[in-house]
Parts: structure tokens; sequence; C-alpha cells
């Protein structure tokens, strides 16, 4: 790991930033049997970037904190898809149905995170996994909606999640999502807040770098849902910008707007090629 100049005069100046330990090699096998693939060759719309390998935060972590992730009994995580699992089965709404009612066991979500967002046709917009299980709670259930970044949701997602642990994210980034994957791009270079800062100022020029007291990664959602020690629940990839922004002392989007949906497209195909990995552990 070769560390990169600090060149972002802003980050320098507002905060204590020193160069430490990059990313380890550990590696991550999941109850001794799921391959996840931490570090990939970048995907081809990053050259620009100088990042040749796209790598997941857990590289950046501590070993007690990766230790958790490698086993489901210590994944705090799990508890959550447990309980997601009872919410699957549940019949709620007006149609008495529930999500086994039409898709069975949650196995044959097989593959479906690893390529949302994803462009709906019928709907002619791209849709986050949260806005496809809303979708079918409103309109196929006739339930009422989930809060987008609430606790229902968060565990629906891990639970979809962990049917497509060891597949590779592979969002689309042309197409009809074109448009959209470059609203996402131009976020995630703006610059926000009283520190002036971008996503790109910590995740991409200062990665492998301290921040305060934490290991900045690459910022990756490929190992979302997300269950973090800090607050002892699963957070979302939208509750996670959030948190992002307010750092940089700016206002923010919030979770299922237009602009997270495209940032968070954006920033996933960043990790194109990396396993789907959540629910991952994280500080
Ligand atoms: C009445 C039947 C029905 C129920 C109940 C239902 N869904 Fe769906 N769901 C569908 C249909 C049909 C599609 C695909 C077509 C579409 O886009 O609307 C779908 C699509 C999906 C997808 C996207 C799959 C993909 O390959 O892109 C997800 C995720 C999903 N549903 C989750 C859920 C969850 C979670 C629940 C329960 C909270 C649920 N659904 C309840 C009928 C249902
Ligand atoms: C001031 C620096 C800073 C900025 C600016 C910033 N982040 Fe972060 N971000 C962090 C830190 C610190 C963490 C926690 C350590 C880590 O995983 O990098 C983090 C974590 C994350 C994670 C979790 C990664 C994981 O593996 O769990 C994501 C995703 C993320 N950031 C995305 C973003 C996006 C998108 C933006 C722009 C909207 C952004 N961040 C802006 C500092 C920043």
């Amino acid at each position: 790991m070769k560390f990169k100049a600090l060149t972002v005069a802003a980050l320098t100046v507002a905060m204590p930033v020193m160069a430490l330990a990059g990313p380890d090699d550990d590696k991550l096998v999941i109850n001794g049997e799921i391959e996840i693939v931490t570090k990939a060759a970048a995907p081809a719309h990053m050259e620009e970037t100088g990042i040749d390998t796209v790598m997941s935060g857990w590289h950046f972590r501590a070993d007690e904190t990766q230790a958790l992730e490698m086993d489901d009994f210590d994944n705090p995580g799990m508890i959550f898809v447990d309980q997601a699992i009872d919410a699957w089965n549940m019949a709620e709404g007006s149609e008495g149905k529930s999500c086994a009612s039409c898709h069975d066991d949650p196995s044959s979500m097989a593959g479906v995170r690893a390529v949302y967002p994803k462009w709906n046709e019928a709907a002619g917009e791209v849709r986050t996994l949260a806005m496809q299980v809303n979708d079918c709670r409103v309109n196929k259930m006739g339930a009422d909606k989930w809060k987008y970044a609430g606790g229902d949701m968060a565990s629906m997602e891990a639970l979809i999640s962990v049917q497509s642990r060891g597949m590779p994210v592979n969002v689309a980034t042309d197409g009809p999502v074109k448009a959209v994957w470059e609203q996402g791009k131009e976020l995630y270079y703006t610059r926000t807040g009283q520190l002036d800062l971008s996503c790109a100022s910590c995740h991409e020029q200062n990665y492998g770098n301290m921040i305060r007291a934490d290991h900045l990664s690459q910022g990756q959602i490929n190992g979302f849902p997300t269950y973090r020690l800090k607050n002892a629940k699963l957070n979302t990839v939208h509750a996670r910008f959030k948190g992002c922004i307010r750092d940089t002392r700016a206002e923010t989007y919030s979770p299922g707007s237009a602009e997270f949906v495209a940032l968070e497209l954006y920033v996933a195909s960043r990790g194109n090629g990396l396993s789907v990995e959540g629910p991952s552990v994280r500080n």
C-alpha cells in the first residue's frame, strides 16, 4: 500500500489526518464456507480516479471487528435477519398476503441484492431495494410503507442481502440508468459544508489514512446494511450517507430522496466486482 499525499488542503487544516496503516491483507470467509471477494480490480469507469483496486471497508477495521463478521453466530446483524424472516412470513395489509405468498422462500431473492439499484421498466425509474420492498408492500399487499431507513426496512434488506453473499456486485452504469448514474457521480465529487469536502476528499484521496480515531475506507456499500458497534443496530446506506455529509457540517438530503438514490447507484457501481457482504459489521 502506498500512501497518498494529503492533497486536500481543507482536510489537513480542518481535521487531524495522519498517515497510518493501510488496508490489511486478511481474507474474509464467512462460516468457513462463503468466500467474500473483498479486493477486486477497479471497474473500468474508475480509471480516471487512479484507484486500481476496490476494497471492502472490512479491510480497514480492527481484527476484533473483522472477526465478528466471520461467523454468523458472532455477527450481531444476524439477529435482525431472523426478525426479518418473521416479517417475511407475516400477512399484512388489505390483500392478506405476506412476502412468502408471492416469493416463497427468501432464497428466491438470491442474486437480487447484487444488481440494485436497478432500472424498473414499468415504473420508468431507478429503484433501490428499499423502494422495491415498499412498492410490494403498498401495491401488492395493501400494507403501509416501512420507514425508508428504519429498522424493519434495514432488517429486510439484510435478509435479502444474505441470499446473495459472495456474489459479485454488478449494477448497471449506462443504458436507462445513465442519467441517474451521472447525477450520482456529480454528487460524489461535490464539496459540501463548512469543511468543503466531497465524498472523494475522504474516500478516494485519503482512504487508508486516519481521520480522528477512524481508519478511512473507500466508503464502499457492498457490505450494507451494516451493523455498527457505535449504535448497536443495522444501518442503511442512506443513513450512512446522511451521517457522512453531516460530518462535513453541511445540510443533507433525506433517506429515500432522488439525490441519495442517484448517489447510491454511483457508489454501488464503484464496488462492482466486490462480493455482496451484508450484513457487515463496522465500528
Ligand atoms: C402479491 C404478490 C407480491 C407480494 C405479496 C410481494 N411481492 Fe415482491 N414482487 C412481486 C412481483 C410481481 C415482483 C416483480 C415485478 C415488479 O417489479 O413489480 C416483485 C418484486 C420484488 C423484488 C425485486 C426482485 C428483483 O428481482 O428485482 C423484491 C426485492 C421484492 N419483490 C420483495 C418483496 C418483499 C420483501 C415483500 C414483502 C414485504 C414482497 N416483495 C411482497 C410480487 C409480490
Ligand atoms: C470527512 C471525511 C468524510 C467524508 C467527506 C465522507 N465520509 Fe464517508 N466515512 C467517513 C469515515 C471516517 C467513515 C468510517 C470509516 C470508514 O469506513 O471509512 C465513513 C464511512 C463511510 C461508509 C461506510 C463504509 C463501510 O464499509 O461500512 C460509506 C458507505 C461512506 N462513508 C460513504 C460516503 C459518501 C457517499 C460520502 C459523500 C456523500 C462520504 N462518505 C463522505 C468519512 C467521510
